[in-house]
């Protein structure tokens, strides 16, 4: 759950611990079988809880210790297991380590748990190299010493609120194996893993060759000095040991985002993570082969490794999928964001291909993860007035790039009342009007709604596939077609020609829109689970 935007209980706009309790039942009846929680600890929100100042308790505007214990008590009553959001790779400026490494000299222990380095030209004022911040601008920041002087600089990948930990100091490792102990004895289930690429740098800290457009938030077709160092898979190998402490033994899922589906699969060997995003459905356009070629890479990648894909199609960083696949798919920009994305969205062009693409991955095997609001059919929100923008991409991008908060607008439960039904007092984002027709109440007694497709789907899914060995073959009924069995009992077939298609042979199990010609053609974008005659 994105926190901030899922439920609000006390209102104040943003979302929190209770709101997330009060929301289970939707939750068991959507069909989930686990929640990821995006990071709810103490943090001054520089970057939505992605700072985090004490990994050991909770955000007092997100609850209380006791809250989260009961929610992670009542979510596995509902048989429904919970993950937190570990961040590794940096904290918060307002991290008791960090204060204390600011009130230290240069070279002593506690400065040793960042990266901290003297500056480049004679008198110290350049930036140790010429690394750039993912959300933009320069990736260090001078700080000034204890004394009133001019300091030395510290490096942040991310916001300057948010320093990057030295993950080569033993001390930075013991304190992470503990926090996850902290949390596994508090019955969390798993962690996902933030900047599970990031941690280890190059020791050399060599400049990088930036291409002169270069893209905010790398667009991961090459890795850089900061990004999937070979280092880093020590550290996964200690965190499984930790995970398998305990009975049952807890997961992990990695946020790597690596240039290729093999240097993926490495992250999910047998003695490292268990799971890790599958960022295809995020890279890949609205086109047959691509999917196809795509997804078969996926599958053999981590058939080597003997690990299962977790797909995905949308998360809190990028653009909702809705409207990503409701744009021109030839212009798409290599901003992995998807943000800034050429070409108008058509929003039931979208929607018909969202419908479709659920269908798609709740096939595959592996694991999938649903991001907030695409049960609903939430389309990205591109229209936030400037003045509400809180990502600070926006910020550090000097006002060029609009950033994530598009896909986090909090949810529209009802279709009137204060911040449709999301809390009593306003949302800390403003919801489109449109939304009153998407809320969560409207859509439950609609047959054909988007919540009631992925409710069907999901229990379909969990009857015959979870679990399952069922294997996957592709079936060839055409160029524009998409269409696998998995087993011998369910075959998904997707239409992504501009043409009606021929069903094949079989009962309809279920199809993410109207047959036509009597139920003997699928439409365009239209995708169909059928038992195979
Ligand atoms: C998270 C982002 C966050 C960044 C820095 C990402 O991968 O998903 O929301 O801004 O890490 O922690």
């Amino acid at each position: 759950m994105y926190i901030r935007s899922f439920a609000d209980s006390n209102g104040d706009g943003l979302g929190d611990v209770n709101g997330i309790r009060s929301r289970l039942p939707y939750l068991r009846d959507l069909g989930v079988d686990a929640i990821w929680i995006n990071p709810w600890y103490p943090s001054p929100q520089a970057d939505a809880g992605y700072d985090v100042a004490d990994y050991r308790d909770i955000e007092p505007a997100f609850g209380t210790l006791e809250d989260g214990k009961a929610l992670i008590a009542e979510a596995h009553e509902l048989g429904i297991r919970v993950i937190l959001d570990i961040v590794p790779n940096h904290s918060s400026d307002q991290h008791a380590w960090f204060q204390a490494a600011l009130a230290s000299p240069p070279g002593s222990p506690e400065r040793a748990r960042y990266l901290f380095r003297d500056g480049g030209g004679p008198d110290g004022s350049e930036p140790p190299n010429n690394w750039r911040s993912v959300f933009g601008g320069p990736a260090w920041q001078r700080i000034t010493e204890a004394d009133g002087s001019p300091g030395q600089w510290y490096l942040h990948l991310f916001a300057p609120e948010q320093p990057d930990f030295d993950w080569e100091n033993p001390e930075v490792r013991a304190e992470f194996c503990d926090i996850l102990r902290f949390w596994f004895d508090l019955g969390a289930d798993g962690f996902r893993i933030d900047v599970a690429h990031g941690m280890v740098k190059d020791p050399a800290f060599p400049d990088i060759d930036y291409p002169a457009d270069d893209a905010l938030l790398a667009a991961h077709t090459e890795s850089r000095p900061y990004e999937n160092q070979p280092g880093v898979h020590d550290i996964y190998r200690s965190w499984r040991q930790v995970a398998e402490e305990y009975e049952p033994e807890r997961i992990f899922v990695a946020e790597a985002w690596v240039p290729t589906a093999h240097e993926l699969a490495a992250y999910v060997r047998a003695d490292e993570l268990h799971t890790t995003f599958d960022f295809t459905f995020i890279r890949t356009a609205w086109e047959p082969a691509d999917l196809r070629a795509r997804i078969q890479t996926s599958i053999d990648a981590h058939e080597s490794v003997g690990a299962p894909v977790t797909w995905t199609l949308s998360n809190h960083d990028i653009c909702r999928h809705l409207s990503r696949f409701g744009r021109p798919q030839e212009h798409r920009s290599a901003d992995p964001l998807h943000v800034a994305d050429n070409g108008e969205t058509d929003v039931a062009l979208g929607t018909t291909r969202a419908r479709a693409a659920i269908l798609l991955l709740l096939a595959l095997p592996g694991a999938i993860y649903l991001y907030q609001g695409e049960e609903l059919g939430l389309p990205e929100v591109e229209d936030l007035p400037d003045d509400v923008l809180q990502d600070p991409i926006w910020l550090r991008s000097g006002h060029t790039n609009r950033g994530r908060d598009g896909c986090r607008v909090p949810l529209p439960w009802t279709a009137t009342g204060s911040s449709l039904g999301f809390g009593s007092n306003g949302s800390w984002l403003p919801q489109p009007t449109e939304w009153t027709s998407l809320a969560a109440e409207v859509q439950d007694t609609d047959p054909g709604s988007m919540l009631n497709l992925y409710r069907r789907a999901l229990r379909i899914r969990r009857e015959e596939l979870v679990g399952s060995e069922a294997t996957m073959a592709w079936v060839d009924l055409g160029s524009d077609v998409v269409a696998f069995d998995r087993g011998d009992d369910l075959r998904c077939v997707i239409n992504l020609g501009s043409e009606p298609c021929p069903l094949p042979d079989g009962e309809v199990v279920l199809s993410s829109g109207d047959l036509l010609d009597d139920g003997r053609l699928i439409p365009t974008d239209v995708a169909v689970w059928l038992r195979p005659g």
